[in-house]
């Protein structure tokens, strides 16, 4: 009997997901927030060459993922037809990515067909990642449509083992929505895990999903992040600079993947400063990786999110999700501190001096102050 659990307990450890990706959140460009289905291989490429020639990948970008809509068929041995016009030959696009220092993502669906309708994986999980595998793929994102009311728990590692005997290190992102509390399953699965359904460019959408994707932040660490979605910084009128702001710290705060999801080609200077802020990506990729989480809010918005960093100081959001400005708090003793620390700003890059016991800040609507709090030896 002791042997047999023993046996059971030795083949459920082989079972988990161990390909030494995702340290810290992914980084890179996904095209589906602002491209949908018009995506073809220029564009990509035409990404890939400013992601280099804007400084995104010296700040730290290094994936660009192809979303839904590159597949059109299978051929009769069942391997994936790539859309003949539009993407001509994958392991060339691959290639020339490479050739730029980047990486290479694409995207599938456990399911019979993808949310839009093209050749899904469900039953071709070998063929597809073997597939991948001789194209150069660095990264999978795999949805969660027509999947024929399989659970996921059950679709989602027959990807990963897939995934795990190409011999190619593939980072697996899960795209299950949150469908089945994804986090108290899926570390074993996948790098990274949606929490929410499909993200869109104003502040009613992306402030919920930070809201929904903190109830999980324990869950989330180095080789396994939670997933609130795509970034939709730059994407749009429906977003103040704030907005913007806010939407970037938030994420970069619950060590979310940093996917860029507007057109890279065409960004104004407001959009690549936001998102390039070094002081704040560096919170993303800290090496501790624990999720910042929201420690505090009043009944009018006024809202304190914290986390520790490696070097022992803590990042804090001073965010007013109120109509009107106000001033927001965070005492130390909720967020992890104690005594006095300096203080630094991470959007006016400034050393603001020191504080003891709490800090307060006047926060316009819609808007955060983001600080690193470092403690001082007295
Ligand atoms: C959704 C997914 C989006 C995008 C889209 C493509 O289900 O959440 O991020 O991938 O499918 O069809």
């Amino acid at each position: 009997m002791k042997a047999l659990l023993l046996f059971a307990c030795i083949l459920q450890s082989g079972l988990s997901l161990d390909n030494g990706l995702g340290k810290t959140p992914q980084m890179g460009w996904n095209s589906w927030n602002h491209f949908r289905c018009s995506i073809d291989a220029n564009i990509v490429m035409q990404t890939a060459d400013a992601m280099v020639s804007k400084g995104l990948k010296a700040a730290g970008y290094q994936y660009v993922n192809i979303d839904d809509c590159w597949q059109v068929a299978r051929f009769p041995n069942k391997t994936i037809q790539s859309d003949p016009k539009k993407f001509p030959d994958m392991k060339q696009l691959a290639d020339y990515v490479h050739s730029k220092g980047l990486k290479f993502g694409l995207y599938s669906d456990a399911g019979t067909k993808t949310c839009q309708k093209r050749p899904g994986s469900l039953g071709y999980e070998d063929i597809d990642a073997e597939t991948y595998a001789s194209w150069g793929v660095d990264y999978l994102k795999y949805d969660n449509c027509n999947n024929g009311g399989i659970k996921p728990e059950v679709r989602y590692p027959v990807m990963r083992d897939a995934l795990n005997k190409t011999g190619r290190p593939i980072f697996y992102s899960l795209c299950e929505q949150g469908q089945d509390d994804p986090a108290t399953w899926a570390p074993k699965v996948g790098n990274s895990w949606r929490t929410t359904r499909d993200i869109r460019p104003w502040w009613e959408s992306f402030y919920p999903r930070a809201v929904l994707n903190d109830q999980w932040w324990k869950y989330a660490g180095p080789g396994g992040w939670n997933d609130p979605d795509m970034l939709e910084v730059g994407n749009g009128g429906n977003l103040t600079y704030n907005e913007n702001i806010a939407h970037f710290s938030l994420w970069s705060l619950a060590k979310a993947p940093l996917l860029i999801g507007c057109d890279i080609h065409n960004m104004s200077k407001d959009t690549l400063d936001i998102l390039t802020n070094s002081e704040v990506i560096a919170v993303n990729q800290d090496p501790l990786g624990v999720q910042g989480h929201r420690v505090n809010m009043t009944s009018d918005g006024a809202e304190v999110w914290a986390g520790p960093l490696s070097d022992k100081s803590v990042a804090v959001i001073l965010l007013n999700s109120g109509s009107k400005t106000q001033n927001v708090t965070a005492h130390f003793s909720d967020i992890g501190m104690s005594g006095t620390a300096s203080v630094r700003d991470l959007w006016a890059h400034e050393d603001q001096g020191t504080a003891t016991d709490s800090i307060s800040r006047s926060v316009d609507s819609h808007s955060i102050v983001m600080l690193r709090l470092t403690p001082k030896q007295l």
